[in-house]
């Protein structure tokens, strides 16, 4: 198949290419400011110039085309919602149109952030958004206008996404920036209060390989299968890399200096995703466990 993935130097885009070109796809890629090394068909792309999205797909002419491009900056999006809904709503209109002339199938990524975290339990596909942020917000507009006007869309939302980072092969997300902090000696909060259900960067971006393999649509949640607070995915991580947990303070979402609002609970209900494909996703401690052997590659 013909896979058109945007946002390709990012975590998750630079694992979804590297996956597609493991299923031997003919893998197609747009990136935003920074060029990546892949050997594949590259061109940039801003997706707020809406006439280069519709260009870029009428030209791949893609069986699937796979966004990864957003602004994922949480603090980011509150002190600029304009540019928020800019880059994770708007240009949706003219994607979802562009694959729709094109027959290319759209596989749209969302975030738990849509959650409003007050519900106990995971989340599925079925709960009600209620979005606390303008992140939350902006993608959830994407999602509503992915649905409304793609034909026969998935929308595949994550959580906490962490992995190594393809083009630049460092570690990225939660446990780099742990790790960084933990080597300068300094100490780290880490909320004891907040649940999410952390997703590998190549596992989530394996799982798209099969969801687009099958040719399933609707909302898929593909996180690990368990509900974890940062402290415990912080201990879990430094115990099988073997690093002293010592510096890891025990910290409070109330006590947060975060510019947007973090939801307590935005853990997320695996149970389609693994009845769809007839397999189970991994606990976070196998994920932490193929990180490692990933990062010994
Ligand atoms: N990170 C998380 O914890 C998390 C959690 C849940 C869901 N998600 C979702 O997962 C997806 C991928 O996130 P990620 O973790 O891979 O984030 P990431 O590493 O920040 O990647 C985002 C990519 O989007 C590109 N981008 C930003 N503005 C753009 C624009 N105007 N036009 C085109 N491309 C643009 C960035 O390129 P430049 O850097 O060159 O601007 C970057 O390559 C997003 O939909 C995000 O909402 C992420």
């Amino acid at each position: 198949m013909r896979v058109l993935t945007l946002g390709i130097n990012g975590l998750l885009g630079s694992n979804v290419v590297t996956s597609a070109l493991d299923q031997n796809h003919e893998v197609f890629g747009t990136y935003h400011t920074t060029v990546p090394s892949f050997d594949i068909s590259m061109q940039q792309l801003d997706v707020t110039e809406t006439d280069r999205v519709s260009e870029v797909v009428r030209s791949v002419d893609p069986d699937w085309v796979i966004n990864c491009a957003a602004m994922t900056d949480v603090d980011g999006c509150e002190r600029a919602p304009d540019r928020a809904s800019e880059i994770n709503a708007q240009p949706m209109e003219a994607l979802s149109e562009a694959c729709s002339n094109s027959s290319a199938r759209l596989l749209h990524v969302s975030t738990d952030y849509v959650f409003g975290g007050g519900q106990t339990g995971p989340y599925d596909e079925l709960a009600t958004p209620d979005p606390r942020q303008v992140y939350g917000r902006s993608k959830l507009a994407g999602e509503q206008i992915v649905r409304k006007q793609a034909q026969d869309p998935l929308i595949a939302r994550l959580s906490f996404v962490y992995g190594i980072h393809r083009h630049s092969k460092s570690l990225a997300g939660f446990p780099a920036w742990l790790m960084s902090a933990l080597d300068e000696n300094e100490s780290v909060s880490l909320y004891t209060d907040q649940y999410v259900s952390p997703t590998r960067a190549s596992q989530a971006a394996s799982t798209f390989m099969e969801l687009i393999d099958e040719g399933l649509s609707g909302v898929f949640h593909v996180a690990c299968r368990s509900c974890v607070t940062p402290y415990e995915f912080g201990r879990k991580f430094c115990k099988q890399m073997s690093d002293d947990p010592a510096q890891m303070q025990q910290g409070s979402l109330d006590d947060s200096t975060n510019i947007a609002t973090r939801p307590k609970n935005t853990c997320l209900d695996v149970g389609r995703v693994e009845e769809k494909l007839g397999r189970e996703q991994p606990t976070l401690m196998s994920d932490i466990d193929n990180l490692v052997r990933e990062l010994d590659e």
